[in-house]
């Protein structure tokens, strides 16, 4: 294995001496850029706006993947996130494929919901009978169900659900699963890829010896997926000092409210600067990625860590809430100051494991199973990773593809009961 040397050595008396780092890393294999199953461009006549479904593996018929909206959205970043599906599936051993949607478009422009509602019957013939899609970035799930009823599909999953014998019975299941209220007052459906993080980066503090009272975090983004894992980092007693939304960075050094943070939030995720209590600190929105923590996750934006500002991170670990929140390069050169990134495809993937244990009809509308389940297998995926991180220096990247690139075998149809 090709190593370089880690600059972490020089510069120990920075590193807390409780946070182990590897003595050497391997130099990160460039990308894998395997070319997709199937790519779809699609325009909006009355607005412009494009749309893309990227269809990266396609297994027993069927791909998974969200849609997002977002100005500026490109081919190449849904690629990625297909790509990134896939590897999700493979890694939790689901029996389908990766896809994704994406649409450049504002979310907040009053023309939104139109523009995903033409998306969906433009892309009709997959969504009907290929590609189980779900919330994304810019797209909660209950818009882009709304959008499936209004079309005559009943729900997201829909071309998983139209296989059950009892297509009925099993999108009341479904439902069901998906509005069980959980505490906080949330929906199990809304925060179960949130809780996954959060237990992505309790396994980590587990890792290193502490106690979640004596880690810090910061979170970039406090929608579906980054409030829900603040919530549960909250619960678990980690102190999370910074989180961002759209509009900019909040601080308190002794840990914000998070409960009474998310209180505060509009449709879109962003908090409400008027009602911030007062110790809170505003600052810029760029402070999350800087701040002085032991866990970064970033839980919004893809391409979040880049080459520009890799050097700006001074957590010992990032935990990929958001997909493809850092590019390879910036990733190599993280790895090189003996930073881990904890990827996508293992961090955030408890979303779409859940999802399809539901339709696979594996857990149900108790909460607890689906909390049990998401927490032992996502501390037993986080242990592996950063134990040949900190043992062998083999980047969590790499050890979570050997898991993505050799999937279980479909040995029978996929059953939805
Ligand atoms: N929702 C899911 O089930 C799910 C599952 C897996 C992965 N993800 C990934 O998680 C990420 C977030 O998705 P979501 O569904 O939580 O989105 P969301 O729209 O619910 O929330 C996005 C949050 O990010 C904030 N934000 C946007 N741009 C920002 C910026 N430049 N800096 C700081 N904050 C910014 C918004 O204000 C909001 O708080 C995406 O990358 C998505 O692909 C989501």
């Amino acid at each position: 294995m090709t190593t370089i040397h880690n600059p972490a050595e020089d510069t120990a008396s920075t590193v807390p001496a409780t946070v182990p780092v590897p003595t050497t890393v391997p130099v990160i294999a460039a990308a894998r850029r395997a070319e997709p199953y199937m790519r779809l461009q699609w325009t909006d006549s009355d607005t412009g706006a494009v749309g893309y479904l990227v269809v990266h593996t396609l297994r027993g018929g069927l791909a998974t993947g969200g849609t997002r909206m977002r100005a500026g959205c490109t081919l190449s970043e849904v690629e990625d996130l297909a790509r990134g599906m896939a590897a999700k599936t493979a890694t939790f051993d689901l029996p389908i494929g990766g896809a994704k949607g994406g649409i450049d478009f504002d979310p907040k422009d009053p023309r939104a919901v139109g523009v995903l509602e033409r998306f969906c019957e433009a892309m009709r013939p997959w969504i009907d009978a290929h590609w189980v899609t779900a919330e994304d970035l810019g797209v909660p799930q209950h818009l882009i169900d709304e959008v499936f009823e209004k079309l005559g599909l009943g729900q997201s999953y829909h071309a998983a659900i139209r296989r059950a014998a009892d297509p009925a019975a099993t999108l009341e299941r479904v439902r069901d699963g998906l509005s069980a209220a959980v505490e906080g007052g949330f929906l199990l459906g809304d925060v179960i890829g949130g809780y996954g993080v959060a237990h992505a980066c309790l396994a980590t503090a587990v890792s290193w010896g502490r106690m979640p009272a004596e880690t810090t975090v910061a979170i970039q983004g406090v929608g579906t997926m980054g409030g829900a894992a603040a919530y549960y980092l909250h619960e678990a007693g980690m102190r999370v000092t910074t989180v961002a939304d759209a509009a900019g960075a909040l601080y308190r050094n002794g840990g914000l409210d998070i409960p009474a943070l998310l209180e505060l939030r509009d449709e879109y995720g962003e908090i409400d600067r008027s009602r911030l209590p007062a110790d809170v600190e505003q600052l810029p929105r760029a402070a999350v990625l800087s701040a002085d923590v032991d866990i970064l996750v970033p839980a919004a934006i893809s391409y979040a860590i880049t080459p520009d500002n890799s050097f700006d991170v001074r957590a010992r670990v990032v935990v990929e809430a958001a997909n493809a929140a850092t590019t390879p390069e910036a990733e190599a050169m993280l790895a090189a100051r003996g930073v881990a990134v904890l990827p996508d495809f293992v961090a955030n993937a408890g979303a779409v494991a859940w999802a399809w244990w539901l339709l696979l009809g594996e857990v149900d509308d108790i909460p607890d199973t689906s909390f049990d389940r998401l927490r032992t297998t996502m501390h037993t995926k986080v242990a592996r990773l950063l134990s040949a991180w900190t043992d062998h220096g083999i980047t969590p990247r790499d050890t979570g593809r050997r898991w993505a690139d050799d999937p279980a075998p479909i040995t029978a149809t996929v059953v939805i009961p």
